[in-house]
């Protein structure tokens, strides 16, 4: 996949992946943000209803190989699963379509995002970074949220640390254009939903938990048997606005079964196929096409520069999640 030939965008996406590494440091090998993973393998079978979706290879076949990563927030590699900072937790999916042909989802716990635009979200990061050690109020973080109240509410958001990442609902928060195979258009977003249900844990159970608690639980879990979630789509109505994630769809809108994963093993060699994965926001799919969310292509080209960047660096010796097996 190229660089957009945009120098605006890819000269923003520099900026912002320079704002990840003056918050949290420089870890070579490892992502920016989201940096303690993990990777899981399974198998994707669609529903019924998504055939009259979209005509999407995934869902015209029976099942379709799978390679999912977990993850906690941040840049840093070793923040504690049990820290406040760790959540939104992320989910990233991607679907073998072929030899070096796939499709990606990605997702987090939190429904929604800070802001609606990169040059927002830079903005904002930087404020975040100009009031650490400040202790004169306002804070540039707090004039920057008394001006940007979309931004505000994603802060107070309540972002409870799930009991385990197969117990957490993720959401995909930009939308997509789905195509059917008569060419019908319709906007979604995508919502996985753990068929264990959703657990969450209170602010004191989490802080008597362990620093690798969910890394360690899903390795134990997945021993056990496979790991399932539903995968849907919540279909806009016309007049709904599809291309700023800083928005939210009414919750009576349709929410239409795409799939089912079903995650049987963790991926061997797991550092290396982390260091080496680079997911893609934009589906790159006959069927599935990005919206107008300025998100989308961006994001593009901060993953696509942060992956080269994390291939480049020397092997990390280890995962980050290597207490239990
Ligand atoms: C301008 C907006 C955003 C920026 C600048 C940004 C930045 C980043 C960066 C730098 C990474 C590391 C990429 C890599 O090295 O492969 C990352 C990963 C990630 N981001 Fe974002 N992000 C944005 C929006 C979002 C949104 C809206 C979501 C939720 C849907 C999200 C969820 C994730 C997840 C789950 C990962 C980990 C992917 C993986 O496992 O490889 N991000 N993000």
């Amino acid at each position: 996949m190229p660089l957009p030939s945009d120098e605006k965008l890819v000269q923003l996406a520099k900026d912002l992946i320079g704002q990840f590494d003056t918050l949290f440091g420089l870890h070579p090998g490892f992502r920016p943000a989201h940096a303690k993973g993990i990777l899981l393998s399974g198998t994707f079978t669609p529903s019924p209803q998504a055939a009259a979706l979209t005509r999407a290879p995934h869902i015209a076949r029976p099942s379709t190989p799978v390679t999912l990563r977990f993850s906690n927030s941040t840049g840093l590699p070793l923040l504690p699963d049990n820290d406040p900072n760790a959540d939104p937790r992320g989910i990233a999916i991607r679907f073998h379509l072929a030899e070096r042909a796939h499709t990606d989802i990605i997702g987090h716990s939190t429904d929604g995002f800070p802001t609606h635009t990169g040059q927002e979200f830079l903005e904002f990061l930087r404020a975040v970074a100009a009031s650490q050690g400040v202790k004169t109020s306002p804070t540039p973080i707090e004039k920057f949220l008394g001006s940007h109240p979309a931004t505000l509410a994603f802060i107070q958001a309540p972002k409870p640390s799930p009991a385990s990442f197969a117990t957490e609902q993720y959401y995909g928060v930009t939308a997509m254009r789905f195509l059917s195979r008569d060419g019908a258009a319709r906007y979604g977003r995508y919502r996985i939903v753990p068929a264990a249900g959703i657990v969450h844990l209170s602010a004191e159970s989490a802080k008597a938990k362990g620093a690798n608690f969910l890394f360690d639980e899903l390795a134990q879990r997945i021993a056990k048997g496979p790991i399932r979630f539903d995968i849907q789509v919540q279909l806009a109505e016309k007049g709904d606005v599809v291309d700023d994630a800083t928005i939210h769809w009414p919750d009576s809108r349709q929410l239409l079964p795409f799939g089912t994963l079903a995650l049987a093993a963790k991926v061997p060699d797991d550092a290396h196929e982390q260091q080496r994965t680079i997911f893609d926001p934009i589906p790159r799919v006959d069927g599935i096409e990005p919206s107008d969310d300025p998100l989308l292509e961006l994001r593009a080209a901060v993953y696509l520069l942060s992956g080269r960047r994390r291939r480049e660096a020397p092997e990390t010796q280890a995962s980050t999640a290597t207490s239990a097996d």
